[in-house]
């Protein structure tokens, strides 16, 4: 009798499932930039843009009529995702640079070298990540999280940030994470040297990117450069190639997560979006304004982390 009862609900489930998955799947989906703005005449730098969200984003910007190029610590690597882009959007301006944001000699080098040859910056997005690493130092002895994805990150920025006012209206979006909402900056032990948990270090680095975006956007009122950042959304991408249980469940639930194309949406919205041409400071997800935990709305937090942000790579920006 139970077994007849456990039998027919569960069929029930099933049935039921596969009639919804089409609207499961367009809830998984999430929001879709609608915005139909050409990019003619635009540069566009994307970090990262070899693979996963940053490929996508790169060919949605390449399909508007921009200039793409894409930063990628694997040159090899880059000039397979353009070609790829190139054989999918027909007259796609993709162009490779070498940059390894876990060396900030490397990151000078590649700023210097993209100020000689490039004469405009129209939107920079800072979208290259690692997550959950095991313990590692990048060239410089940063904490590889923070290093790669916040400090490496302020680094281009602060050496790229002349251009992007000369090039004003311009935009710069910081791919954050939902998993700001589990961190807090240890200012105590920034580089985990004490204590290392790899999935609090990404969270920690992914806080850095909001209070970052935050405080540069106070930085940069009235001067025509907006920066924003963004939660993708959970999507099927190389991202979890250092945890083994990340990459099972992903694989798993592969049905609940974004494609690439769709976790790109929020990025592409916020570099291109009309109704965003003044917004700045803010946090976006499915292409809507997007919840910021607490401890990411602390000015307090924002300027101590600026400073010894500055402090780390040896710079003075005001
Ligand atoms: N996937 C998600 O569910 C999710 C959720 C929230 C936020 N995000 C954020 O989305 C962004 C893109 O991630 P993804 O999901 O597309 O992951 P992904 O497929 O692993 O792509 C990450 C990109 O970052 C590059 N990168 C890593 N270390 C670098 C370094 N030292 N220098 C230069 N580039 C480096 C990688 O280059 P290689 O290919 O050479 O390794 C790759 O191009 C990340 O910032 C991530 O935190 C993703
Ligand atoms: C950051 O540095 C500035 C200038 O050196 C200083 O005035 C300010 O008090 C510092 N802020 C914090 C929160 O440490």
């Amino acid at each position: 009798m139970y077994l007849l009862i456990l039998i027919i609900v569960f069929s029930v489930v099933v049935l039921l499932s596969v009639l919804m998955a089409p609207y499961i799947r367009k809830y998984v989906a999430g929001g879709v930039c609608l915005s139909q703005a050409r990019l003619s005449g635009k540069i566009v730098l994307i970090t990262g843009g070899n693979t996963g969200i940053g490929k996508e984003t790169a060919r949605n910007l390449a399909a508007r009529g921009a200039r793409v190029i894409l930063a990628c610590r694997s040159v090899e690597k880059g000039e397979a995702a353009a070609a790829e882009i190139r054989s999918k959007v027909s007259g796609a301006q993709v162009e490779v640079r070498e940059l390894d944001l876990a060396d900030t000699c490397s990151i000078r080098a590649f700023a210097q070298q993209f100020l000689k040859e490039v004469s405009h910056l129209h939107i920079l997005i800072s979208n290259a990540g690692v997550m959950m690493c095991p313990y590692t130092k990048t060239a410089d002895g940063f904490e590889m999280h923070l290093g790669v994805n916040h400090l490496g990150h302020f680094l281009l920025t602060y050496l790229l940030i002349g251009l992007l006012k000369r090039s004003a209206p311009s935009r710069i979006v910081v791919v954050s994470s939902l998993a700001h909402n589990f961190g807090w900056i240890r200012f105590h032990d920034l580089h985990s040297q004490g204590s290392y948990n790899s999935g609090l270090a990404y969270c920690q680095s992914k806080l850095a990117n909001v209070l970052f975006v935050r405080e540069l956007a106070r930085r940069l009122e009235g001067s025509g450069v907006t920066v924003n950042s963004v939660h993708p959304g959970t999507v099927r991408s190389e991202l979890v190639r250092h945890s083994t249980v990340m990459s099972l469940l992903f694989t798993l639930f592969s049905f609940l997560l974004k494609t690439p194309e769709e976790g790109a949406q929020t990025s592409v919205y916020c570099a291109v979006a009309e109704e965003l041409h003044s917004v700045s400071g803010k946090h976006f997800s499915d292409c809507t304004p997007a919840f910021v935990a607490p401890q990411g709305r602390s000015v307090k937090t924002a300027r101590q982390l600026w400073n010894v942000s500055c402090e780390l790579l040896g710079i003075e920006w005001d």
